[in-house]
């Protein structure tokens, strides 16, 4: 498709977006870096780069839409499990994005965030990722939370402990949904109500297991480097469409 012609799509899928309200948090596991590289013989490391040039185009077109929060699924408590190399390579890249990105993201008002244990991460990395977090706090138009180290079953269970540990010993006889969730990396963020993944495989993968409770699905064959504008146009537009009944009638 020539340039002009993608442009028209967008446009038209945009002006379609606006008739509905949209969702106030995206959640996406961004999966298929790996499978994008093997497929032009590639190391994997090439497709983690084409990844990062797919989340800087997801985080322009969302600030652009007017989305208020997105969650992106970076690196999970499993993910260690991958060679020693991959993973330096995956950090040393997170650092190069955020050195390179945080001009733009003070520029348009967006602010980083973290969900997961990120005092596990490489202290380089780590250090880059906590000034970036300072820098750009005082943003107010779009919050991007990079899952980092994140396990949902991790989370949940970290909660409880520090719900048992400022908790009165008797109160702990009837906890609350909200009791739990007060503790939550997300504690405060409106629940995703559109969770997508690419690539084509239709699972979570320890992901925001409590947060998603009523989120729309979204799966789409597209590997994540390949992910554009136009997709997530179109998975909003697919949320748009369905009927949320939470339970009602
Ligand atoms: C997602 O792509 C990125 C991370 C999990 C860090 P993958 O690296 O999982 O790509 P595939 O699944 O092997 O294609
Ligand atoms: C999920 O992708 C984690 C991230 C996208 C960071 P994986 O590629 O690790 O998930 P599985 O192993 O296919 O379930
Ligand atoms: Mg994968």
């Amino acid at each position: 498709m020539k340039k002009s012609e993608i442009k028209a799509l967008e446009e038209n899928l945009l002006i379609q977006i606006k008739k509905n309200p949209l969702p106030e948090h995206i959640a996406i596991i961004m999966d298929g870096n790996g499978r994008w590289a093997s497929k032009r013989k590639f190391p994997r490391l090439r497709g983690h780069h084409a990844g990062a040039e797919a989340i800087r185009r997801t985080i322009t077109a969302s600030r652009e839409l007017g989305l208020k929060n997105l969650t992106l699924y970076a690196f999970s408590t499993e993910n260690w499990r991958r060679p020693q190399k991959e993973i330096t390579g995956l950090f040393s890249l997170m650092t190069r994005f955020l050195k390179k990105e945080t001009a733009m993201m003070l520029k348009n008002d967006i602010s980083l965030k973290t969900i997961g244990d990120i005092s596990k991460i490489p202290i380089g990395p780590q250090k880059t990722l906590i000034e970036t977090i300072e820098k750009t706090s005082h943003c107010r138009s779009l919050n991007v939370f990079v899952a980092l180290n994140y396990g949902s079953r991790q989370e949940i269970a970290y909660a409880v402990t520090r719900l048992i540990q400022e908790s009165e010993k008797n109160s702990l006889s009837n906890i609350q949904p909200e009791d739990i969730e007060r503790f939550l990396y997300t504690s405060g963020v409106t629940d995703p109500e559109l969770l997508i993944r690419t690539s084509g495989e239709r699972r979570i993968s320890n992901f925001l297991l409590w947060q998603i409770s009523y989120a729309e699905l979204y799966f789409t064959d597209v590997l994540w480097p390949d992910f554009s504008k136009k997709d997530l146009y179109n998975s909003i537009i697919d949320f748009q469409q369905r009927k949320r009944r939470f339970g009602g009638l």
